[in-house]
């Protein structure tokens, strides 16, 4: 009898767990019941879709075409704060996308650093952009904003990852431990109610400096356009799955990065705000220095969402595009 109620009494605690640590299904843009396609999208050679948005110059007759790659709980729709000015006289053509599982793109439950790259690459030829154009990249790519930084790459000293990991708060700290150390937790350390997981969900303000709120304050004037289906199609799939992809084995090694354009045919650039709580500075710093053919361009009085003032945006496309 007793041992009945036990088996019974464990198996209804298996499922519970099971049930909190798996992450629902998402909601997939087009299906029954479904979010609705509004936005032309690509299907890629495995059968996935990417949603797109083309700004500036039609790329027929464009000189210049950048690729942007939207950062963290972001979609295509993000607005560069670049002048119409500035789109004719370099005369530039802007591609955007939803990066897989966010917007209206589809989710891929194997995404990686990796497959984020390839999808790039097959975005482009889909869409005829030519061999030759320029990404920015708030993830990774050739003019990388704050890019993302990996506090477990097997090539960082010990000491610089523990500076910049130190500079975190403690509820960021242990959401990136879950992710690297045991990712099949993530979904229900996301849930739980116990401890706070990521602060920036939380909606932490303590995260942005003071040159990220002048930013936010600024950009909360203007309507905010066109964000909010960013998570519609569930936030296992968009936003876990970044950090989930941010955070685990890297197929490649930072340090074994050769530069791509030897021949100053181009050029790789890696934009850091001193004041960035989100990314601290300590290991792009230390990454720059490495591979010195990167320029690096650490702005003092510049924090995480440097991309979205005027003259720090314009700046890095003139960077890019004239450097
Ligand atoms: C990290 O340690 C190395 C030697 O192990 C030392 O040369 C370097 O100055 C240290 N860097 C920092 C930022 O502490
Ligand atoms: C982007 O804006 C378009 C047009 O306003 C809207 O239909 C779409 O849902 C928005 N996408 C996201 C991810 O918010």
């Amino acid at each position: 009898m007793y041992a009945e109620i036990a088996v019974a009494l464990a198996a209804g605690l298996l499922s519970w767990a099971y049930q909190t640590i798996k992450p629902p299904p998402p909601k997939i843009c087009g299906s029954p019941g479904g979010p609705p396609i509004t936005s032309p999208r690509v299907k890629l050679s495995d059968g996935r879709h990417l949603a797109y948005r083309e700004m500036g110059v039609p790329k027929e007759e464009a000189k210049h075409k950048i690729i942007v790659i939207h950062g963290f709980d972001n979609s295509k729709n993000l607005s560069l704060p670049v002048s119409q000015e500035t789109i004719e006289e370099l005369s530039i053509y802007f591609l955007f996308f939803d990066r897989a599982g966010y917007g209206e793109s589809d989710p891929y439950p194997s995404r990686s650093v990796k497959s984020e790259a390839y999808d790039i690459q097959e975005l482009a030829d889909q869409l005829q952009i030519g061999s030759k154009f320029y990404v920015i990249g708030m993830l990774s790519g050739a003019s990388l904003v704050v890019p993302f930084v990996h506090y477990w790459w097997p090539s960082l000293p010990a000491n610089i990852s523990r500076e910049g990991f130190q500079k975190l708060c403690t509820a960021d700290q242990r959401t990136f431990q879950v992710a690297h150390h045991t990712p099949w937790l993530f979904y229900w350390w996301m849930t739980q109610k116990w401890f706070p997981s990521l602060s920036i969900m939380a909606g932490n303000m303590n995260l942005f400096s003071p040159p990220d709120m002048e930013i936010i304050k600024k950009l909360s004037e203007t309507p905010k356009g066109g964000q909010e289906m960013t998570r519609q199609q569930g936030v296992h799939e968009s936003l876990h799955r970044d950090i989930l992809a941010g955070y685990a084995k890297w197929e490649f090694d930072f340090m074994d990065l050769t530069n791509p354009f030897p021949n100053n045919e181009g050029s790789v650039h890696l934009w850091q705000g001193y004041e960035d709580r989100i990314i601290p500075f300590q290991i792009n710093r230390y990454i720059a220095e490495k591979l010195p053919w990167i320029h690096y361009h650490e702005v003092p009085d510049a924090g995480h969402l440097m991309l979205f003032k005027a003259e720090l945006c314009e700046a890095i496309i003139r960077a890019l595009l004239l450097g």
